[in-house]
């Protein structure tokens, strides 16, 4: 299959977005943009159509999906029943980074909701989301637009690298300005509570409208990570490995930043079956190393020639490349950026991905939770 990429650069643009919009209403898959993340959509009422959804991401059947409306009055077309609490929320928050669970109607068709009695219900703000929706007339079942496993795509040219071949249209609206998954609020049961945190914390939520929503963390038991190696909750995840540098004084970062590069190289010689003395700079192969630091700590690597000293001394033979995202606005600019930068490092085979963590406050509880569920190692 050849697929056809449209641009949309602006609002004149929309008429372009027919023949996506009939592809839909035919039965065909789109990846779309939204303010969030590329979603590859399909017409929420064709289960042949939404089955394909799972076939071209290799998405498990069990995992169920999120209908995306453009008008609150096609709501009771999905939701059964439509709580108070759901209606405050959707006027404090919606058009926007919002998914609320309620129960389905049953005109959903159960491929959707993976034989659950709820449905995913989001309204998205992109405009050129909301326009697809609106001249497709039915509402579209999108998962983010990536493999399944990869990170979620936040660039046209992510999804083209997934899904190139396997799709008739891909969407290109630009960068998404918020780049992680919504948030997502159970509303079906009787305490709410976030099942994935996004860009609209708990905080949030209660500070706009009063209602009281466990929050994501609140509840679980915080994961108390090994410093090696975990591959159990990889997810979202780059080629390369991924290192997490913990909020800390400036010196000690540095130290840990030390410590998880040699602890890295001498694993991977481990794996390798090479084990032996660092300084046997014989074997040793180039190691690619991508840095995606917040500015403060980009600074201090440099000015201090942090890396240079650790080649040096150690005789390590690494490659490495720093990017930094502004502190002013912390997570939010770093979630921004972070998918993006899995994706090209990755294309720079890179081994190693080095990320500094942020405080878990506001959009730092979902970027954390992204970054956690991506990383093997912990320092
Ligand atoms: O920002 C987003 O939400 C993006 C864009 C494209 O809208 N979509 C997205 O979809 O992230 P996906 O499929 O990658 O993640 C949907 C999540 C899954 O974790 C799924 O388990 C959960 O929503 N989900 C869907 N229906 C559910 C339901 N009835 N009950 C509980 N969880 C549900
Ligand atoms: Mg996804």
């Amino acid at each position: 299959m050849r697929t056809e990429i449209i641009q949309i650069r602006s609002e004149s643009d929309f008429p372009f977005l027919k023949p996506a919009a009939e592809a839909i209403r035919r039965g065909e898959l789109v990846a779309f943009p939204t303010e969030t993340v590329y979603g590859l959509g399909a017409n929420a009422f064709m289960p042949e159509a939404v089955k394909q959804i799972f076939v071209q991401k290799g998405r498990p059947q069990d995992n169920p999906l999120i209908a995306h409306l453009s008008r609150m009055e096609d709501l009771p077309l999905i939701a059964a029943e439509i709580p108070r609490s759901a209606l405050s929320l959707l006027q404090a928050f919606t058009p926007g980074p919002l998914t609320i669970i309620l129960k389905k109607t049953e005109a959903v068709p159960e491929i959707v909701t993976a034989g659950l009695n709820t449905v995913a219900i989001r309204f998205p703000s992109n405009p050129v989301a909301r326009a697809l929706i609106e001249q497709a007339k039915v509402p579209i079942v999108a998962p983010s637009a990536n493999l399944s496993g990869k990170p979620s795509p936040t660039r046209a040219w992510h999804v083209l690298e997934d899904l190139d071949g396997k799709i008739p249209y891909i969407i290109d609206g630009g960068a998404c300005t918020i780049g992680l998954e919504s948030t997502i609020v159970d509303l079906s049961v009787d305490q709410p509570e976030i099942l994935r945190p996004g860009y609209i914390s708990a905080e949030d939520i209660y500070k706009k409208t009063g209602i009281f929503v466990k929050d994501y963390q609140a509840g679980g038991k915080e994961i108390v990570h090994p410093k090696a190696p975990g591959q159990k909750y990889r997810h979202y995840a780059p080629k390369a490995k991924v290192m997490i540098i913990e909020t800390a004084t400036s010196k000690e970062r540095v130290r840990n930043l030390l410590r998880g590069i040699t602890d890295f190289i001498k694993n991977s010689q481990k794996a390798a079956g090479q084990e032996h003395e660092l300084e046997s700079r014989m074997e040793d192969k180039v190691r690619r190393i991508g840095l995606f630091l917040d500015e403060d700590f980009a600074a201090v690597i440099r000015q201090n020639q942090v890396l240079e000293d650790l080649r040096k001394s150690r005789n390590i033979q690494i490659d490495y490349e720093i990017v930094s995202y502004s502190r002013k606005s912390g997570a939010e600019e770093a979630a921004y950026q972070l998918f993006d930068q899995f994706r090209l490092f990755d294309k720079k085979e890179m081994d190693l991905i080095i990320c500094t963590a942020e405080p878990k406050k506001g959009e730092g509880i979902a970027y954390m939770n992204r970054l956690q569920k991506a990383a093997s190692y912990h320092y």
